[in-house]
């Protein structure tokens, strides 16, 4: 684990939280979460429940941005949603599968290799990785795109409105949609 990186300023590093989350850990993520993606979209209990290895960036004794990380072994607790849109690609899968799920730096903090960090940190131990990323509906880009590309996720695969069902049974309001999610995914790999 990097305590600091140089580059980015004094007073910076990346730490991992414990595994299981707190309940403590678990309710400040989900409320950060929500302040990007939509009150609601991670909810405590889910973070617990599912129990991703966390890397937080904290400047300044802040939290400034951070990376959640799930490991399946196999078919079994691999959500099955998830299972069948890896059954449908032509590329292999490699088990244990490890997936990225939400990358995020709050917004002052941005653009100034935090989120390079953080995903280099997070993807360091392991070789094949798969995550989804949030084509909005809004049509901004999504700047993770590029710092994937980078970090060597090349496949692509699009998943329509794939929030969808999720954003109607939580009730959460997409930022990019106004209201119930009709973002598409598109599912990367490396
Ligand atoms: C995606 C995200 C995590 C990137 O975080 P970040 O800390 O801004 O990432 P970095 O600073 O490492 O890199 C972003 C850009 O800043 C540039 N950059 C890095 N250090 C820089 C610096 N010191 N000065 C200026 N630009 C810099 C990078 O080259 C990169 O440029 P590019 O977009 O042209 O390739 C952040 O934008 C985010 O949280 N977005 C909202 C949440 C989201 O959509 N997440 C993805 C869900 S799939
Ligand atoms: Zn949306």
């Amino acid at each position: 684990m990097s305590d600091q990186d140089s580059s980015l300023g004094p007073g910076w590093a990346i730490r991992s939280l414990p595994q299981p989350l707190t309940r403590g850990d678990a309710r400040t993520l989900a409320h950060l979460s929500g302040s990007l993606f939509g009150d609601g979209y991670l909810t405590a209990r889910q973070l617990q429940m599912e129990a991703p290895a966390v890397l937080l960036a904290i400047v300044d004794g802040n939290i400034a941005g951070w990376t959640t990380a799930y490991r399946w072994t196999g078919q079994n607790e691999t959500p099955p949603r998830y299972y069948a849109m890896l059954q449908a690609l032509d590329a292999p899968v490699h088990w244990p599968l490890h997936v990225l799920g939400e990358i995020a730096v709050l917004p002052g903090y941005r653009r100034r290799g935090i989120g390079t960090a953080l995903l280099r940190e997070a993807l360091a131990r392991h070789r094949h990785w798969a995550t989804l990323l949030w084509d909005r509906s809004d049509g901004a880009p999504n700047p993770f795109l590029r710092l994937a590309e980078a970090n060597g996720f090349s496949g692509q695969k699009r998943i329509p409105r794939y929030w969808e069902a999720d954003s109607l049974q939580r009730k959460y309001v997409c930022p990019a949609c106004q209201g119930t999610c009709h973002c598409d995914a598109l599912l990367m790999w490396r």
